[in-house]
């Protein structure tokens, strides 16, 4: 089977205004002048940039995703943005079930499954988020955690190049704290066997990112773990020089 080709995505989150759209071409800048053959980048800003960044001259090789989609194609949903209207902006993917909004949200394992499905439908890849709490883990749940949620949230027709998993402990966003090498590769080595069962070999080759305070120092380390096919990059993202620096680690 031929080697994956990992991928380094960057969520922004809820950060970002025009003032940034210049990090963005730094970034651009860095990664073009890479081997970009050898590892695909990916910037996730928030809905503001979307189009910008998606239809910047300089992008290149830098892909852009959204953060998040409705189920819909359209219709009375305020506030909310469909996966056609992300493809519409130039974009390639969306991040789906990411913890931050199954805990702000309340989405469940059903309606990521919806979503994921409702971005293939707009030619989007999804990224499908899915993570044990520092409780879970503390209470030795976190394989059958990860296994419901995968089982629940990766619907029938996921391939390798329309799906990306992204493993990320909850308790491991944001706060600096990373996994140990051994869990991750425990983890993601649990996720492969899960994906090979469901999806044969789209399975075998399908991207699993590892996220949650991955930056410069850790990222060497954490990408050469087996199974490990990437990151989800929080924080470090927003910096460029982190961001080509964790991307230079693969
Ligand atoms: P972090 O976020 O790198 O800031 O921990 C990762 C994520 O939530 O995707």
């Amino acid at each position: 089977m031929a080697a994956i080709k990992p991928l380094i995505a960057g969520n922004w989150k809820m950060n970002g205004s025009r003032s940034n759209i210049s990090d963005f071409a730094a970034i651009a800048s860095g990664y073009n002048k890479t081997d970009t053959g050898k590892a695909d980048a990916m910037i996730c800003p928030p809905f503001t940039l979307l189009a910008a960044l998606a239809n910047h001259p300089d992008a290149g090789a830098l892909a852009v995703g959204a953060q998040d989609c409705h189920v819909a194609q359209t219709g009375a949903h305020t506030g909310d943005i469909s996966p056609e209207m992300i493809t519409d902006c130039s974009a390639s993917a969306v991040i789906v079930g990411h913890s931050e909004r199954r805990a702000d949200h309340g989405e469940s394992n059903e309606l990521i499954a919806q979503k994921a499905q409702a971005s293939w439908r707009a030619g989007l890849m999804a990224i499908i988020c899915i993570g044990e709490t520092e409780q879970q883990r503390q209470n030795g749940d976190t394989l059958s955690v990860v296994e419901s949620q995968l089982t629940g949230s990766v619907p029938q027709g996921a391939t390798a190049k329309n799906t990306v998993i992204a493993y990320e402990p909850v308790w491991a966003i944001g706060t600096g704290l990373t996994a140990s090498v051994e869990d991750v590769a425990e983890v993601h080595g649990h996720i492969r066997q899960l994906l090979v069962s469901s999806f044969g070999d789209e399975g075998a080759s399908m991207r699993i990112l590892y996220g949650g305070s991955v930056k410069l120092g850790n990222a060497a380390q954490l990408m050469a773990v087996d199974n490990v096919n990437g990151a989800l990059v929080g924080g470090a993202s927003l910096k460029p020089v982190d961001f080509l620096g964790i991307l230079a680690a693969i």
